[in-house]
């Protein structure tokens, strides 16, 4: 990539990092003003100089449960109880569930030879050459039957809670049918931009109830049966006909029900409801995950920019707001969205305990349309990026999770109760419960070359960032392991239970997500500017630069290959940013045929087991993209740039088909650069006229799996 183009400086006001300061106010209101959350004098010194660690070899495959969603071929062969199209919803059709026996074909046999596009700066999708892509669904567009039709001027909360939401994040893709014909697709909407929703902006206290009231309900999720287009890898959503699955959820009015052991508890409990066991609304619904019994899992986020009147709230709850970065000094935080003058339920002063119904993982049937969504406890509360499953050996399910805040931590879920495979009504039944009960543990991590770590990024004389770690247990079911707090505690303060314990501060924790051919563990750590900085945890062997700009992958590969194991070891296998950077790291792969990455966000993996990652907030100047690369054999680390998103947007989803034909992206806030406006838009993706966020598919021309 020598002869990349030169880039021009973004455009619009960077603040955070690289991002705009359009998108700290709206994604996570203004974040980098707030201090960092985490105050906590955790700071591990633990087994600082360890013995060389030796990297495992490749899990045998089929070692794990390896669990693969089909489409088409013989994956297809294995799903059962379609409902025809247009028909009412009968038996829910689940994900194949493969032989874990069964040998596995080509894992991460790093054949992509796709020819990698450049860096741009370009108002359009970019993809490489023989691919082609389309827009799937775009905000505004149809989701329910009699929807009515999108109106810039006179959009309503009613009309936007039937219609596609807004600011798309994660992207799951279900078969709905035994052909590979039919697929259900679900998306969260993670937030809004008043500023290029509503024609007029002036100000979101100028925002009348309703323009706030519509904004609830273009957040949430959407969930939208596709067909596909002539046997080809293109899908588009199915415009006519009952579409039985098809469904909004919203901040403004789905219902949700809570779980697991903090569920009732008294600090659930509100004044709307007392029981503690009922919440209104799902709040910045960022990355995922689809589950092996075919529901979806999708992570809240940045909630506490909803809330005000933290400074009038209980002394008590001061501390526990803080530490989730609720301001508690002023009544209106920067970045707050005002919600309050709509729902006084966001105002803290009268609701104190309404911010604690937020920051779970939340669990949707998307087969079940009449299925209340429930979010559950057991996997603590925290700022989900998202949660990724796997079934271990032993059949219990482990779930992986990210924390996204400049040092905060990573964690895991196992399950009490084990997976049954097919899609019984007995193993439906036993599945929908898995993660209602089980342990959570959260990560501490060793080094190997402590003492080499200077901040720089330098690679250690043993030749890699790596180490041991080990899982430490906080609670099991109602029984919890940290001092001084009861289960119901730790579960909502997850995070004052990760400071007791001594978890290792992360980089930015987003997506975590586990190879279902491999069971090794992938986690992006997008970025942290404030580390290092003068009273900030310096740089360790795992986050092993100072102002880190550009982030870095991690890969964990649990003992035993054993997903429910409490101790692991782990590396780094890309340390990102522009090649020609010393202090960037591609497993040791020729840096000269790699693509420049920055701040690393959402993985995927193919059917093949190659590696994906979406980036946000590219600080090397080019428009967000997103990448591939094997992680075993030769071609690891051999990283290939296959798509960028047009001016001013993040690349979020990303999800490949299991019949590897298909790749979906979603364009979150195309045109988000301060000073634009719907009449002034920054970017004009994807009809020419103003931003609109939205899901693109992308596909072979010549039918052949997608990145070979
Ligand atoms: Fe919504 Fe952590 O990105
Ligand atoms: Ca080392
Ligand atoms: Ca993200």
């Amino acid at each position: 990539m020598s002869d990349r183009p030169r880039l021009l400086p973004l455009l619009g006001t960077t603040r955070h990092g690289s991002r705009d300061a359009m998108t700290c106010l709206y994604r996570c209101g203004n974040a980098c003003d707030h201090p960092v959350p985490n105050t906590s004098d955790n700071t591990y010194f633990g087994d600082l100089v360890e013995g060389e660690v030796t990297r495992r070899g490749v899990v045998r495959a089929g070692a794990v449960g390896a669990l693969v969603l089909g489409f088409g071929g013989a994956a297809a062969g294995a799903l059962a109880g379609a409902a025809p199209a247009g028909a009412a919803p009968a038996t829910p059709v689940v994900p194949e569930v493969a032989d874990p026996t069964a040998p596995q074909r080509g894992v991460g046999s790093g054949a992509l030879t796709f020819k990698p596009i450049p860096p741009n700066q370009l108002d359009t999708l970019v993809v490489p050459n023989g691919y082609d892509h389309h827009v799937v669904i775009r905000w505004g567009d149809p989701v329910l039957p009699g929807a009515p039709r999108f109106d810039l001027h006179g959009q309503t909360a009613a009309a936007q809670a039937k219609q596609f939401g807004y600011n798309n994040d994660f992207v799951g893709v279900l078969p709905l049918d035994r052909r590979g014909r039919r697929a259900l697709l679900v998306v969260n909407h993670e937030y809004t931009n008043e500023d290029l929703m509503f024609p007029g902006f002036t100000g979101l206290d100028n925002l009348t109830v309703e323009q706030l009231r519509t904004a609830m309900a273009a957040h949430g999720m959407s969930v939208v049966e596709l067909e596909r287009v002539d046997g080809t890898g293109q899908w588009r959503a199915v415009g006519q006909g009952r579409r039985p699955y098809n469904r909004r959820v919203t901040a403004l009015a789905t219902k949700f029900e809570l779980t697991g052991p903090a569920a009732g508890s008294a600090w659930l409990r509100t004044a709307a409801d007392p029981k503690g066991r009922t919440v209104v609304g799902t709040l910045n619904n960022c990355a995922g995950g689809v589950t092996p019994w075919g529901t979806v899992l999708s992570g809240e986020e940045n909630f506490n920019q909803y809330f005000v009147g933290a400074d009038a709230a209980p002394a008590e709850l001061k501390p526990k707001f803080d530490r989730y970065g609720i301001t508690t000094t002023a009544r209106y935080p920067s970045g707050s969205r005002k919600w309050e003058r709509a729902d006084e339920r966001f105002d803290l002063a009268k609701h104190p305990n309404e911010a604690h119904r937020f920051g779970w993982i939340v669990e949707i049937d998307p087969f079940d349309p009449e299925s209340r969504p429930r979010k559950h406890t057991a996997l603590g509360r925290f700022k989900h990026e998202g949660a990724n499953v796997i079934v271990a050996r032993d059949k219990r399910v482990v779930a992986y999770m990210g924390d996204d805040e400049r040092f905060d931590y990573l964690y895991k879920f196992v399950s009490d109760k084990k997976f049954m495979p097919g899609d019984s009504w007995v193993a439906r039944k036993n599945n929908l419960t898995l993660l209602e009960s089980g342990t959570l543990y959260v990560a501490q991590f060793n080094q190997t070359s402590a003492a080499e770590i200077d901040g720089s990024g330098k690679l250690p004389a043993d030749g890699a960032f790596n180490g041991t770690g080990r899982w430490i247990r906080l609670v099991s079911g109602n029984r919890s392991f940290v001092d001084g707090m009861t289960a119901a505690d730790v579960l909502t303060f997850t995070r004052l239970a990760g400071d007791k314990v001594g978890a290792t501060k992360m980089d930015r924790p987003e997506d975590v997500e586990p190879s279902l051919l491999t069971g090794k563990v992938y986690v992006a750590l997008t970025n942290n500017s404030d580390r290092g900085k003068a009273g900030k945890p310096a740089a360790d062997e795992i986050n092993p630069r100072n102002l880190n700009k550009h982030g870095q992958i991690l890969e964990l590969v649990e003992d035993r290959g054993d997903n429910t194991a409490e101790s692991f070891t782990w590396s780094l296998p890309i340390v990102a940013g522009d090649p020609a950077d010393p202090s960037t790291y591609f497993a040791g792969y020729d840096k000269t045929k790699v693509s420049p990455i920055s701040c690393p966000d959402n993985v995927a993996f193919d059917a093949t087991g190659n590696l994906w990652i979406s980036t946000d907030g590219n600080a090397l100047g080019s428009n967000d993209g997103l990448f591939a690369t094997a992680v075993e054999g030769p071609e690891r680390g051999h990283l290939k740039q296959f798509l960028t998103v047009p001016l001013g947007a993040e690349t979020c989803g990303p999800f490949i088909t299991g019949d590897n034909r298909s790749v979906f992206v979603a364009v979150q806030h195309p045109g988000e650069i301060t000073g634009a406006s719907v009449e002034k838009p920054a970017s004009t993706w994807p009809d020419g006229d103003y931003a609109k966020p939205g899901v693109v598919v992308t596909w072979r021309l010549d039918g052949g799996p997608i990145g070979s």
